[in-house]
């Protein structure tokens, strides 16, 4: 049915190719908005259709408690679901809980939300993150927020494609250790949760055809479920573009400098997400893009730090050095600091950096010159920005942040009982 999409207002459609024709318009917002109302139309009509477990919205019966409906805001049609991981109420509620769980780490001191906390937008502040044994991770922990249209998870793998296979590495990994769940405490976890006053009730109504629901299996599935949730999309950029509000005229510059040809920052964070890798159910992105920004060039041959040279460490291509996919700017205030290492403090700094095309790293191990990159995006050297843009653009992306989101109770630690 979305066969003879070749619509370019589409974002979703967009989003997938290379060069001007991800370009999205730059003549405001207003524009932008209804233009993404008709990609909807375009690209999301009949939306769900290959995810079988989404229930479609009844206007007359009220759900059960076991029934989705989605609530989605503009510009987000259904995002992909497995369809052996159908979405329910009940689902979201465990899943909600293990996320904010210490107990489900090896030795009882780190969730989930250790180092994805709510308050900082779902990321830990910290340059890198650290694991329950101390462990420092080589990446920055990264925002959750809209992370169910991510057409790839983590900073650098484009096949890392569920939230389901994606928590496996926090669960079981041992490279660094995160959660630190081994053959040794696997059960031991597991009976912490069967012996709770309250989860084996929740895994049963989560789960209820199952005799003995508490397991890994579901432990993934009901997070994964409550991730999908985490939805973000009520922040003053998106109540202006809904009418409900108005920028201040610098926020307005700062905006149509960020979807304008100048700044170029909307060509890779042009989506409903402010990425470029956004997938929904009825439109998934087959080739999701990734792009080397110039951060480092060691030796002058554009080599990357191990182990974060981006997608080379996965395909061993040399094209993919430092290629990494370009962050979602959704509540961007409140994640410092910045990049897939943490390397940048501020967002000031990190303008400065798009400014000069580009870091030099003057001298140390990873001395070199990263705007000399020779596998950096292009258009990283054509950005240009004056001391006034990037006051407008900082403005601008102050109004990205979603007070509502970083303290709505539904995505909060359930009150212990
Ligand atoms: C020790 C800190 C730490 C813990 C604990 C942790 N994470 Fe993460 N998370 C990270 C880091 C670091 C990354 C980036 C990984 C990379 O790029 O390789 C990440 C990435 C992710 C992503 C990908 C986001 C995206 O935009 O692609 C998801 C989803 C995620 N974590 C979910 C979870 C869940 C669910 C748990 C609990 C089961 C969890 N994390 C526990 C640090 C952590
Ligand atoms: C060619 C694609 C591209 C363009 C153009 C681009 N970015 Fe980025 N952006 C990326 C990628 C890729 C990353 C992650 C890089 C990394 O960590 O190595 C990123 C990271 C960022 C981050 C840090 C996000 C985080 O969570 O750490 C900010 C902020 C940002 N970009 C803002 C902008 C702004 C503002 C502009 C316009 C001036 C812009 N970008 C233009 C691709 C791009």
């Amino acid at each position: 049915m979305l066969d003879a999409i070749d619509n370019e207002n589409c974002v979703e459609c967009q989003a997938g190719t290379t060069g001007a024709a991800r370009r999205r318009p730059h003549a405001g917002w207003a524009v932008a908005a209804l233009l993404a109302a008709l990609a909807l139309q375009a690209c999301g009509g009949g939306g769900g259709s290959s995810s079988a477990s989404v229930d479609s919205p009844q206007e007359t019966a009220p759900p059960e408690s076991n029934e989705w409906r989605w609530d989605l805001p503009t510009g987000f049609s259904e995002p992909v679901v497995p369809a052996d991981n159908p979405m329910s109420a009940a689902k979201v509620q465990l899943g909600r809980s293990l996320f904010h769980d210490v107990r489900l780490s090896g030795n009882g001191t780190q969730s989930c939300a250790s180092c994805h906390a709510q308050e900082s937008a779902f990321t830990d502040n910290r340059a890198l993150a650290r694991g329950s044994t101390g462990e420092v991770h080589p990446r920055n922990a990264q925002p959750l927020a809209n992370v169910a249209w991510n057409t790839t998870l983590t900073w650098a793998n484009p096949n890392e494609r569920t939230l389901e296979h994606q928590m496996l590495t926090p669960l079981f990994g041992t490279n660094p250790v995160e959660l630190g769940v081994n053959d040794g405490n696997r059960a031991e976890v597991l009976e912490r949760l069967a012996s709770d006053a309250s989860y084996p009730r929740l895994f049963k109504s989560a789960f209820p055809a199952q005799d003995d629901p508490v397991n890994w299996d579901n432990i993934i599935k009901a997070i994964a479920a409550f991730e999908r949730t985490l939805i973000s999309a009520d922040s003053r950029y998106d109540r202006s573009a809904a009418g409900q509000e108005s920028l201040t005229e610098q926020e307005a510059r700062g905006m149509r400098l960020f979807f304008g040809d100048q700044a170029k920052c909307s060509q890779c964070h042009g989506s409903p997400n402010f990425n470029d890798q956004f997938s929904t159910a009825a439109h998934l992105q087959t080739a999701p893009a990734f792009h080397n920004t110039g951060l480092f060039n060691m030796n002058g041959t554009g080599g990357y730090p191990e182990p974060n040279r981006g997608v080379f460490e996965i395909t061993g291509i040399a094209q993919d050095m430092g290629a990494f996919r370009a962050a979602s700017l959704r509540n961007i205030e409140l994640t410092a600091p910045y990049m897939h290492d943490g390397s940048i403090g501020t967002l000031q700094a990190v303008l400065d950096f798009y400014a000069d095309g580009g870091r030099n790293v003057g001298n140390g191990l990873y001395a070199g010159d990263g705007r000399l990159n020779p596998y950096k995006d292009p258009r990283i050297s054509q950005i240009s920005l004056s001391d006034q843009d990037k006051a407008d653009l900082l403005a601008f992306l102050k109004t990205l942040t979603d007070t509502g989101f970083v303290t709505n109770p539904a995505f909060a630690a359930p009150d212990a009982d």
